[in-house]
Parts: C-alpha cells; structure tokens; sequence
C-alpha cells in the first residue's frame, strides 16, 4: 500500500487537520482501535473471567514484542508511559546524599522533575551535561557525557530527545556508562518502531519505551526493560502479584483498562504488514525532505546533521522568534488546523515536524506559508 494521502483512511485523523506531529501522541490506527474494541467488549462480557487471565495474557504479549526489541519478553514489563517507566526505576532506587545524577541538558520536562523529586528527598544531586545545539555531531554528546562520569550514581540519558528531536548515539553512551561502571537509564519514549532497537546488544541497565508513540499502540502503552542483573525493581503499585517478583509484580497493580497493553499485537500486525523498515525509511526520507524545504524556504540553518534525526526534525523559526511565543504560537497554529509542537529551548523559540506515513511534503509546504503568516 502506498503511503501519503493514501495511508490518511487508516487512520481516525479529523478531515482537513494537518498532522505534523506524530510525535507527542502518536496516532492509532482504526484497526487497532477496533482490535482494541473488541478487547472491551469481551472485557464487559465477563469481567471476572477477563481478568484473571490478563496476566498471563501480557506474557504472551510480550513475549511476542520482545524480539522486536531484542530482547526476551520476561526482561520487559509493561507501564503506563515512559514517564512512568522513568519513575518506577528512580524511585525505586536506593540514593544517599551526594549521590550524582547525570543526565543532559536536553532532558524531558517530566524526567527533569522526576529527578528532582528523587534529589529532594535523597538528598542526591542533578547535573545536568550541556549539549549543544546546534550540534555538528553525536561525538560531541558522547564527550560531553563522559567527561562527567567518573565516580557518578546514575546516568538517565535520551535514545531521542523531546525538544530537540536528537537520535542521541545511545551505544556509545551506554558503552561509555559501562565503562566507567555508572547504571544507566535510558529514556526511550520515542525509539520503539521508530528507529531500531536491539536492547539485549545496547546493555543499557534500565531502558523504557512507549508503544502509544512510533508502535502505532493505543494511548497507555509502554514498556519498560530491566537488564537480567538489574531486576530487582518494584512497581510504583506492588498488588497481589508483588511476591512473584520481577516480572510478573508488574503484570497486575490493581484494576485497570489491559485493552492498550493486550492490542499491542494488533499493532504490530498493522506495521509489520506496511514492514517496519519500510516504514522509518519512508519516515526518515520524508523528514528530510521536509527539513530542507523548510531550511531553504526559510533561510534558516539546520541545527542538526541528517545523521542525527529519524522522523522528527526541530528547526528554527523564520527569524529569531522569542522563546515566550512558543505556547502562543503552537495555539494559533493549532487552530488553523496544524498540528505542530512549537517548543522554547535556549532562549528562542524552535519548530518540530514529525514525519509518518500518513504525511505529505504538500502539508509541509502549506504550513510554511501559514507560519510565515502567522509571524507577519
Ligand atoms: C524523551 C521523552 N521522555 C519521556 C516522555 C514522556 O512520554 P509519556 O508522556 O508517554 O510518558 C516523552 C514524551 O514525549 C519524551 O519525549
């Protein structure tokens, strides 16, 4: 099937919204929504009988995903959304005052407070590593980062970063976090399906992903890795299930809607039929084109080599736009029907696109003379 226009029916998108931005909530397919539907309806069918088999409903599901990911699905748990995923390991572990949490300065919001919560009452402490961006290329956050792991507690570092839409060199970080014997977790919420994953070869201790962002799963969906060595991890919700330990302690934390989790099969039937390849290589070419539309339209300078993106780029705006319009203008623009994330980062104000299957270069092209309005 082709993409584009083509692919828009597949989904539940509003007639006549431009969608540029995949990438804060992803999209579900109709068809997952229908698996999805299905789920509930034998749900409210028989309650009792849903639930009891849930639990070992996810093993079978993960134990499915799992390959894609590379990894085995009895390392993998599933959680809300990363931003759970991230709080269950910090929360979870054992700080003392000092203790230093290195991270970058390309951090997510939420990961950001998360840490400073688990600094408040530890008494640990967060450095967070300038990245620059513009950024020439993933050497430089490699250096950046090493250079403050030595005698570090904890690194928490981005495969691909929210604001900036950096493809971080995730490898190279975590070899370096092992190097130097620093745990580290990593803050996956954009990679799965988005680029590829091998978690068995990354090594990284700690690891989460949504599934509701690239994997094309209903909203709720995530998972978080724990490396064999590393699994003595308790849910933010032990329940029933608790004594079991790692993994099965987070495959019940009380009633709740499994239809997300248990429709991630449908999911990775909706990809794997279009082929996973097929689809970020179609992602990443689209975003690249729409990265230099816009550069050149714009005579704006990319903030980041093509090397360094998958399918979402962040570029600046048509002269230099105060980081203080960011909230205002994303707003207007998403009243015209354009969904886009306009996004402060040191101290002006930065667009990103997202690129997926559904998306045109026309859309892009239609945008940027509805930006270019919109700054007069
Ligand atoms: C790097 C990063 N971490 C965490 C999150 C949080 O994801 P969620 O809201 O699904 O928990 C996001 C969301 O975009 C993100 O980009």
């Amino acid at each position: 099937m082709g993409f584009g226009a083509a692919m828009r029916g597949a989904f539940a998108l509003r007639p006549g919204f431009v969608q540029l931005n995949h990438g804060s909530f992803g999209g579900a397919p109709r068809e997952v929504l229908r698996a999805q539907q299905a789920l509930r309806d034998e749900l409210e069918a028989d309650p009792v009988g849903f639930m009891v088999g849930v639990p070992e409903r996810l093993r079978r599901v993960l134990d499915q995903l799992g390959p894609q990911l590379g990894a085995r699905g009895r390392d993998l748990v599933f959680v809300d959304n990363a931003t759970t995923g991230v709080a269950t390991v910090l929360r979870d572990l054992r700080l003392r005052p000092g203790d230093r949490l290195v991270t970058t300065s390309h951090v997510y919001g939420a990961v950001r407070e998360i840490l400073a919560v688990v600094a408040a009452r530890t008494g640990a402490v967060v450095e967070e590593v300038e990245v620059p961006f513009s950024i020439e290329g993933p050497e430089q956050v490699v250096a950046a980062v090493a250079a403050r792991l030595p005698g570090a507690r904890l690194a928490v570092l981005d495969a691909i970063t929210s604001a900036t839409g950096l493809v971080l060199p995730i490898g190279e970080l975590v070899a370096a976090c092992r190097a130097h014997g620093v745990p580290v977790l990593v803050d996956a919420a954009h990679a799965p399906f988005h680029v590829p994953v091998d978690l068995e070869r990354l090594g990284a201790d700690w690891w989460t992903g949504n599934l509701h962002k690239w994997a094309f799963a209903p909203k709720g969906t995530a998972v978080l890795y724990a490396r064999r060595d590393r699994q003595d991890l308790t849910p933010l919700v032990p329940s029933h299930l608790q004594r079991l330990g790692f993994p099965h302690s987070f495959d019940w934390s009380g009633t709740k809607d499994f239809t997300p989790w248990l429709s991630v099969p449908a999911a990775l039937r909706f990809v794997g039929a279009l082929g996973v390849e097929r689809v970020q290589a179609h992602n990443q070419a689209l975003c690249v084109e729409m990265a230099e539309l816009l550069s050149r339209g714009w005579g704006v300078t990319l903030p980041s080599p093509a090397s360094m993106r998958g399918a979402m780029v962040t570029l600046p705006l048509p002269g230099v736009v105060p980081a203080e319009a960011a909230v205002g203008l994303q707003r207007r623009l998403h009243a015209r029907g354009y969904g886009v994330v306009c996004t402060p980062f040191v101290g002006r104000t930065w667009l990103r696109l997202s690129a997926q299957i559904y998306n045109e270069i026309s859309e892009v092209e239609a945008l940027a003379r509805v930006v270019e309005q919109e700054l007069g």
